[in-house]
C-alpha cells in the first residue's frame, strides 16, 4: 500500500472490523431465508450493527468531523470542512437473499471534495481504494479502468429504478435505447458501490444510474477517477442535495455514453 493520509488507514481499519460482523450476520442469513420469519428484521439490524462499528471507529480517531449515513442520516451537522460518507451495506437486497455482491463504502470528503475512500467486499476480501493524487488499488495492486474504444463493444451496468421512482418510465427508455447500441446484454448485478469500482478495475467499461444517494457512490468517485476513468453527475436536482445521478466510464466511451444520456435528455 503507497497511501499516506492518517484518513485511509483509518477507513481501512474501520472496514476491516465491521466486515467481521457483516460476514457473521450473513452466515446466518441461509438459516433465516428457511425460516418462516425470513430474514427483513434481522438484515435491517445487520445495516444498523455494521453502521455503528464503523461509526465508533471513526469518531475515535476524529470525534468532530461530520458523518452522512444511510442508517443514521448526518451527525456533527455543523461540521461540513471535514466528513465522511457512509453506507454501511451497499447492496442490501443481495445481501438479504444471499447473494454475495455488496460493499461498504466509505469515503472521505475535504472542503466538499472527496480525498479517499474505500469500497471493501467483505465476502470476496476485495478493497477497493484511493487517495487524491496517489493512484487506485484493489487489495495490492494499481487499478486501472479498461481500454475499451466503441460503446458497441463495451460492457455495462446500470441499476433500478426503484418500485417507488417517479421517473420508471425514462429509466427503461434509457436502458432501452442504450442495449440497442449496445452487443453485450447490460447488467444489474445490486451494488452501486460495486459497479462503480468495477468500472475502476476495467471489469465494466460504463455504468450510468439515475436516483443515487450520494453515500452509494461517494467512495466510488476518489476510485474511478485515480483509475483513471470520468465520472459526471448529471440533471442535479438542488432541492435534493444529497441525491444523484451518475455516469461513470472508462476514459473512451464516456462521450458517446454522455451523449446518449445525456444530449438525448436536452433534444
Ligand atoms: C442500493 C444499491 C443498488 C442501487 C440502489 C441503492 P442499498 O443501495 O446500491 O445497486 O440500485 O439504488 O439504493 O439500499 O443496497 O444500500
Ligand atoms: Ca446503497
Ligand atoms: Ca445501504
Amino acid at each position: 500500500m503507497r497511501l499516506n493520509s492518517p484518513q485511509i488507514n483509518i477507513i481501512t481499519k474501520a472496514c476491516r472490523k465491521a466486515s467481521r460482523s457483516i460476514i457473521r450476520d450473513f452466515g446466518e442469513i441461509e438459516n433465516l431465508q428457511v425460516s418462516s420469519k425470513g430474514p427483513g428484521d434481522f438484515v435491517t439490524s445487520a445495516d444498523k450493527r455494521t453502521e455503528k462499528i464503523i461509526i465508533e471507529e471513526l469518531q475515535k480517531a476524529y470525534p468532530d468531523y461530520g458523518i452522512i449515513t444511510e442508517e443514521s442520516g448526518e451527525i456533527n451537522q455543523s461540521n461540513k470542512t471535514n466528513r465522511w460518507i457512509i453506507d454501511p451495506i451497499d447492496g442490501t437486497t443481495n445481501f438479504l437473499n444471499g447473494i454475495p455482491q455488496f460493499a461498504i463504502s466509505i469515503g472521505y470528503e475535504e472542503e466538499n471534495e472527496i480525498k479517499c475512500g474505500v469500497i471493501f467486499d467483505p465476502i470476496k476480501n476485495e478493497m477497493f481504494f484511493a487517495e487524491k493524487g496517489n493512484g487506485a488499488f484493489l487489495n495490492n495492486s494499481r487499478i486501472r479502468v479498461s481500454n475499451k474504444k466503441k460503446l458497441k463493444d463495451a460492457l455495462l451496468v446500470t441499476g433500478g429504478p426503484r418500485q417507488s421512482s417517479k421517473i420508471k418510465d425514462q429509466i427503461f427508455s434509457e436502458f432501452i435505447n442504450l442495449s440497442n447500441n449496445v452487443m453485450s446484454p447490460i447488467r444489474k448485478f445490486g451494488s452501486a458501490a460495486l459497479d462503480i469500482a468495477y468500472v475502476a478495475c476495467g471489469r465494466f467499461d460504463g455504468y450510468w444510474q439515475r436516483e443515487l444517494n450520494y453515500w452509494d457512490v461517494a467512495a466510488g468517485i476518489v476510485i474511478l477517477k485515480e483509475a483513471g476513468g470520468f465520472i459526471d453527475f448529471f440533471d442535479h436536482d438542488k432541492d435534493m442535495p444529497l441525491k444523484r445521478n451518475i455516469l461513470a466510464t472508462n476514459s473512451n466511451i464516456h462521450e458517446e455514453l454522455h451523449d446518449l444520456i445525456i444530449k438525448k435528455n436536452i433534444e
